[in-house]
């Protein structure tokens, strides 16, 4: 049987177990070219459906013998690619498919020196999650299916290559001015938690279990940004129980890294956004790193169990920070979260459906249905659920559901007839009916207050009618406060309410990219002109969609904001990830209407 929407893996068929790949990345025709070897355990037999979008496959071998496999390829469907079809001889370990991908793999981008901090040499990495897997390999796409894998990566010499793996050294590659990166993932996971990058890469240790890589230019600053993640990992593991995955490095990628952070195990990505100069940041690290457990080591068995994944890391993430920063600020992170879930939902007004945490994805790309819908509802689902029990019983549930599920992928279902083992009753106590399947957030989710967020949000509601905070208020306010405060004010604003924000808060000259983008949003739908030059030198730079999205919407006020952000798509789109520029071109099509 099928099991999920968005893969033709059949839960009745041979599973893959494990991965070799042996990839020559070939910058020149923007392709990886080489092998990937399926292997079985126990031996198997019968039809395999795999995945793929766009590869050329050359030819299926049984491994052991190299005896060629027919193989069959399915028409192209727009969302899933095509399905490639084999039927395994008796008892077969394994089989190796000679491929390459296509220059427009959705999974990958391939950067022009230009497009990196150095300018000297080019650029490549991947983003699978949810289903661009089958872009890079040929594979049973569905995180349903888990396996380990190794990997020979063979790049141009001087440039270095890094996987969600264990590094295993590398050496002069088969031909010269090549060299070769070996891989190797003992544990086994999800098709959307395989990554790579090429680049020119350097790296800085930061703790005896995690080192962060970087261009050459960026890695100090990136080392300074991150010095405190052991600090995380430390906290993280007294709220789930000791890190499984031996290390955890991080790499910051070149700009047109389209989101905040992936993360792919042992190799966190991130956007060099997050290097503010101020460590301001650092909850996508929290963030991406407790994904460690809630998503790489119990993952959603399929998109459509997304919230499984992000609700519960937002709110680990929360707590986290609470453990570090305490009460308040953990206050104020529920209250920006508060903010774009209020976005996302007014976002999907017409699909309530998307609006569900158990969503129903037939013939739904997850790309389009992604929304903070599933992290910030499904943090406060979570949160409810503790609530609920109390802390400490919670905690104990949480080592539980780890226990029970790790390594492995379930659905809500599965969830929730866990929760129902642990806690009989408690599922009804919270109305998960109303928070898993109906629109809308219940009208008694969790809500968050403190001293100081209603002190902001009383201070921007003030605003509006003309009172100012005093310097009092400003100098104690730090990256969050101002951030909350810039999300709570009225809008659109006077002209003159913005000529006194932007000198009083010197707002158009930050670097950080949360507060920047925050006033350069609300300035744009309040008609202040002076911030476009601004507007144009962010949106030609940055790739990170949770920017873009909300400038190229702010731009569609008016005529001329329109013809700017047409102007910018023009130049600085075709920098953009494929999904970005899907993205923004989505929106642009929408100012007709
Ligand atoms: N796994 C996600 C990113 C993702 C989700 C990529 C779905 C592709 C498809 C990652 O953990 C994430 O949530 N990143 C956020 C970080 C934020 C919530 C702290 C981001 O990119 O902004
Ligand atoms: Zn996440």
């Amino acid at each position: 049987m099928r099991t999920d929407p968005h893969s033709c893996f059949d839960d009745q068929q041979p599973r893959i177990s494990r991965l070799h790949l042996r990839l020559l990345v070939d910058f020149d025709q923007r392709i990886l070219a080489g092998e990937a070897t399926l292997l079985f355990t126990p031996p198997a037999a019968g039809v395999l459906d795999l995945d793929t979008r766009g590869l050329a496959i050359h030819q299926v071998r049984v491994s052991a013998t190299g005896a060629e496999l027919p193989f069959e390829l399915g028409p192209d469907e727009p969302i899933l690619g095509r399905r490639l079809r084999l039927e395994l001889p008796a008892a077969t370990h394994g089989i190796t498919l000679a491929y390459e991908t296509s220059p427009d793999a959705a999974g990958l981008q391939w950067l022009e020196p230009a497009q990196t901090e150095g300018g000297r040499r080019p650029f490549l990495f991947s983003q699978c999650q949810a289903i661009h897997a089958r872009t890079l390999v040929p594979c049973q796409d569905s995180p349903a299916v888990r396996f380990g894998y190794d990997a020979e990566v063979v790049v141009p010499e001087g440039l270095t290559a890094v996987m969600s793996a264990g590094p295993m050294g590398d050496g002069p590659g088969p031909v010269p001015g090549t060299r070769a990166f070996h891989f190797r993932m003992p544990q086994p996971i999800p098709s959307y938690l395989l990554a790579l990058a090429v680049g020119e890469l350097e790296s800085r240790e930061l703790s005896p279990r995690s080192r962060v890589w970087a261009e050459p230019a960026v890695v100090e600053r990136a080392a300074w940004e991150f010095a405190e993640v052991e600090t995380l990992i430390a906290t993280a593991e007294q709220l789930f129980g000791p890190y499984d995955w031996e290390r955890y490095d991080l790499l910051v990628l070149p700009w047109s890294f389209p989101y905040g952070g992936m993360e792919n195990p042992r190799m966190t990505f991130l956007t060099p956004t997050l290097l503010a100069g101020d460590r301001s940041l650092v909850d996508v690290v929290a963030h991406e790193l407790a994904h460690s457990w809630t998503g790489n080591l119990v993952s959603n068995a399929t998109a459509e169990h997304f919230w499984l994944n992000e609700g519960f890391t937002v709110w680990a993430e929360r707590r986290i920070l609470r453990a570090l920063q305490g009460e308040e600020a953990c206050a104020l992170a529920w209250a920006v979260g508060q903010k774009e879930l209020e976005e996302s939902l007014e976002r999907f007004r017409d699909r309530p459906e998307l609006t569900l945490l158990r969503t129903r994805l037939d013939g739904v790309d997850p790309d389009d249905a992604f929304s903070s819908i599933p992290y910030e509802k499904g943090a406060r689902l979570v949160a409810a659920l503790e609530r609920a029990v109390g802390e400490p019983a919670f905690h104990g549930f949480l080592q539980a559901y780890m226990r029970r599920f790790r390594f492995s992928s379930i659905t809500t279902e599965q969830f929730c007839a866990f929760t129902e083992e642990q806690f009989p009753g408690l599922l009804a106590r919270v109305d998960a009916e109303a928070w898993l399947h109906q629109p809308g957030l219940p009208a008694d989710a969790p809500d968050f207050r403190s001293p100081r967020l209603d002190r902001i949000t009383g201070l921007a509601a003030a605003f509006g009618q003309g009172a100012r905070p005093g310097a009092a208020d400003l100098e104690a306010w730090g990256v969050t406060e101002l951030l909350v405060f810039l999300q709570n004010l009225p809008r659109p604003l006077d002209l003159e309410a913005c000529a006194w924000l932007d000198s009083g808060l010197q707002l158009t000259g930050r670097g950080n990219c949360e507060i920047l983008v925050a006033w350069l949003e609300l300035a744009l739908v309040s008609g202040y002109g002076a911030v476009r030059e601004r507007v144009g030198e962010l949106l030609s730079r940055v790739g990170r969609m949770k920017y873009l999205r909300p400038l190229y919407l702010a731009l569609g006020r008016d005529a001329a904001g329109r013809a700017l952000a047409r102007d910018l798509f023009r130049q600085a789109g075709p920098g953009y990830h494929g999904l970005a520029r899907r993205a923004v071109q989505g929106i642009l099509d929408g100012y007709e209407q």
